[in-house]
């Protein structure tokens, strides 16, 4: 068994994953509440909640697992990228852990995490395929054809795809995060109702969407009375499409026909519903293996060459990696 540790962000994550991929448990202490009032994630109260979560969602991971740290043969942690603070919490959980019973432990990129995300469970995808990451942090393409690593085909020149949903779904009035609510106020309206601008920067595969919330701010100076769930609608189609004209171009430039979805954007139904009818082989994991988590983390820490007790003592976690 792996015991993955993920703490880069403002979710406190633990799980137990067995070398075959299978999800044995998979905790995620959501600490949005904590950050709602100031609109968005604070490094210091993410950094502080994670110190008093780490420890009851490390025991609470083993006892959905039914297992115990004598089970575990290494552990992974999330190295970078991330808020370093909160990053900090996590390898120094996973260090003493680790380091009490001399197991190895392998240090993972949070985002090749994300990337091997759809190769857990009982139905793997199986490389070569093109990933589509998009989350609050980030939003990239990648080629997977080996599951040890990933080649990024383009990504976000400014905002990622899921900040774009929150802070539309800010100007809108909806609460932070405001991607799910977004999501679930355009149910109701009319995506062709405005125009939003679809960029596609560049000759490449990459996104940018810092254009698009001016033209919403703009919309709602000028046309106060407009409906918000049109407005809703026309702005997700708007990211939705600008994603899917880029996965499209990947997938034929790489002339691959098996498609991953990742990160917390993946939940977007219409997004789902887009990848689907592209008439290529999709793969979206459950949304808790989309959001940030641990067991992804786990999952990618069987394919990469673990550190032996006690090189990993002098580990730092690292805000961007190489
Ligand atoms: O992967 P994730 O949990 O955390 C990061 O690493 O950022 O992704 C969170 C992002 C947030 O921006 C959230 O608004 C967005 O994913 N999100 C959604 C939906 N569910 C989550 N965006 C659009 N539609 C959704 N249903
Ligand atoms: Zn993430």
């Amino acid at each position: 068994m792996i015991l993955g540790v993920e703490t880069s962000c403002d979710d406190t994550c633990a799980a137990i994953v067995s070398e075959a991929g299978e999800v044995l448990s998979n905790v995620v202490s959501s600490q949005g509440l904590a950050h709602a009032p100031f609109g968005g994630v604070v490094p210091e109260v993410a950094s502080r909640h994670h110190l008093e979560l780490m420890d009851v969602v490390i025991a609470d991971a083993f006892t959905r697992a039914g297992a115990a740290l004598s089970d575990v043969e290494r552990v992974a942690v999330t190295r970078g990228p991330g808020l370093i603070g909160a990053l900090l919490v996590g390898v120094s959980a996973a260090k003493a852990l680790a380091a009490a019973r001399e197991l190895p432990l392998t240090p993972v990129d949070h985002l090749h995490g994300h990337v091997v995300a759809s190769t857990l469970g009982s139905e793997p995808i199986e490389p070569p395929y093109v990933v589509l990451v998009a989350s609050g942090g980030h939003t990239f393409l990648a080629r997977v054809d080996e599951p040890s690593t990933y080649a990024v085909l383009g990504q976000t020149l400014d905002d990622a795809a899921g900040e774009a949903f929150d802070k539309g779904a800010r100007l809108l009035g909806l609460p932070y995060p405001g991607g799910p609510q977004l999501d679930r106020l355009a149910r109701g309206g009319n995506p062709e109702a405005f125009a939003f601008p679809r960029a596609a920067p560049g000759e490449g595969l990459d996104f940018s969407f810092s254009g698009l919330k001016t033209a919403l701010l703009y919309k709602l100076r000028d046309e106060p009375e407009a409906d918000p769930a049109d407005l809703a609608a026309s702005y997700q189609r708007a990211i939705v499409e600008s994603l899917t004209r880029r996965v499209e171009q990947a997938l034929e430039r790489e002339g691959l026909e098996r498609l991953a979805l990742g990160g917390g954007v993946a939940a977007n139904s219409e997004l789902r519903g887009s990848a689907r009818s592209m008439g290529v082989s999709v793969w979206v994991p459950p949304v808790d293996l989309c959001t940030d988590n641990a067991a992804m983390i786990a999952g990618a820490a069987r394919f990469l060459e673990p550190v032996a007790y006690p090189g990993y003592l002098k580990l730092d976690a690292a805000a961007r990696l190489a």
